[in-house]
């Protein structure tokens, strides 16, 4: 008798693939732990330079060991010149998800040793960290038309996006509102792109590489490239009182409302309660809630209509767009904040490496006879 089928679970849904100390989610309390850390607590107390450190060794730094890491980073800002002779080589119509891509796989080719499988692949994982800030600003100075601005060693990672991206100094409050959603987007489990960097790393691939293969996965719509749709909307919308009636149109068309919706979170993404409240404190800052509004009716008209709950993607282009920061780079900052949580991973990869290779059930053909190429139509 013929074996019954495996089941298939489409998309990995619910499936266990391995066993990782770096994050949990309670996708029905609506919790996210950063090794055994509340997010809220962290988003309430932490930078982002100290969840790095705790994302990579497992632990909070101490004051030493936090400013020994900001001097590492600092340092870490400035690129080989035969990459940034490739930046500038690329078109300036580019987008910055393909740039961001392209440069960390140029940049494994002036960085052999950082970018080594195995555990000495931390300075890998800082050296990226690091760098790519300075590469978005690179290609934003360049699609510009201005000229290159050197890297700033002293300033915070979130001080330092900005200023990379923008020229300016960040007031206080743009600085910790940058250094919130640095926090938040640091790390999420086997989401997708993390997965990816991890199937690449457990080829015994290297660390650029699989960091390489996590930006290309960050980039689709579903995934990272949510957050720039959902400001579209909002922008579409234009004014709270025409949410509803475009949302329903939307939603009456089957059309999904991007920053909604979670594979894992059953209640609201906490990463999107605190961003709300972000979105909140930086509209009002600059004299300008219409955002927030906008985002809030859309969050009630959708919660209403189809029962589903806002995700991060929702909010973070509220956030970087009173700043000033343009709509294509929001994916690359998840990039520029993700890129810890991905190399945590890939190190725990490595040190504990099993093949990622599941099996697929065929549903095709078997048994064709050979048709010689004369005879096929
Ligand atoms: N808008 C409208 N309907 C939706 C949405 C949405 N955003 N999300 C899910 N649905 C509906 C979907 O159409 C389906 O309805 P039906 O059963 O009637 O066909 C039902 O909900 C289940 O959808 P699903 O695609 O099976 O759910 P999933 O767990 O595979 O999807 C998701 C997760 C994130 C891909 C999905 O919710 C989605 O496409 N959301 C919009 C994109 C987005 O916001 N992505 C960011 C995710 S969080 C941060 C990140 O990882 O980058």
């Amino acid at each position: 008798m013929a074996e019954p089928a495996p089941r298939v679970q489409r998309g990995l849904e619910e499936v266990v693939a391995l066993e990782s100390r770096i994050c949990f989610i309670d996708g029905k309390l609506g919790r996210l732990i950063y090794r055994g850390y509340d997010i809220r607590d962290l988003a309430a107390n932490a930078t982002f330079e100290e969840v790095a450190h705790l994302l990579w060794y497992g632990r909070l730094p101490n004051a030493k060991e936090l400013a020994e890491l900001r001097a590492r980073l600092g340092a870490l800002r400035t690129l080989p010149d035969g990459l940034v002779r490739l930046i500038d080589s690329l078109p300036t119509d580019a987008s910055p998800m393909d740039v961001l891509r392209t440069a960390v796989s140029a940049l494994a080719l002036f960085e052999p040793t950082e970018t080594k499988p195995g555990a000495g692949a931390i300075a890998g994982a800082e050296r990226l960290t690091a760098a790519l800030p300075t590469i978005l600003g690179l290609f934003q100075r360049r699609r510009a038309g201005l000229p290159k601005l050197a890297p700033r060693p002293e300033l915070s990672a979130a001080a330092y996006l900005l200023y990379a991206l923008l020229n300016r100094d960040a007031s206080t409050l743009e600085e910790r509102a940058l250094d919130v959603a640095l926090i938040l987007h640091a790390d999420h489990e086997l989401n997708a792109s993390t997965f990816a960097a991890r199937v690449t790393a457990s080829t015994l691939s290297d660390l650029y590489s699989s960091v390489t293969s996590a930006i290309g996965a960050l980039k689709g719509p579903l995934h990272g490239g949510a957050n720039e749709r959902a400001i579209e909307l909002a922008d579409q919308i234009g004014s709270p009182d025409r949410a509803e009636a475009i949302v329903k149109e939307k939603l009456a068309r089957h059309e999904r409302i991007m920053g909604f919706g979670h594979r894992v979170y059953k209640v609201e993404d906490p990463r999107a309660t605190i961003l709300r409240e972000w979105s909140r404190q930086i509209g009002e800052a600059k004299g300008d809630l219409r955002y927030y509004q906008i985002l809030e009716q859309v969050r009630q008209v959708v919660h209403r209509e189809k029962g589903l709950y806002a995700n991060l993607d929702l909010y973070s282009g509220s956030v970087y767009t009173p700043i000033g920061i343009p709509k294509d780079l929001f994916t690359p900052i998840f990039a520029v904040s993700r890129v810890a949580g991905w190399t945590a991973h890939i190190l725990e990869e490595y040190e504990d490496l099993r093949l990622i290779r599941p099996t697929a059930q065929y549903i095709g053909p078997l048994d064709l006879p050979w048709v010689p190429i004369a005879k096929r139509s």
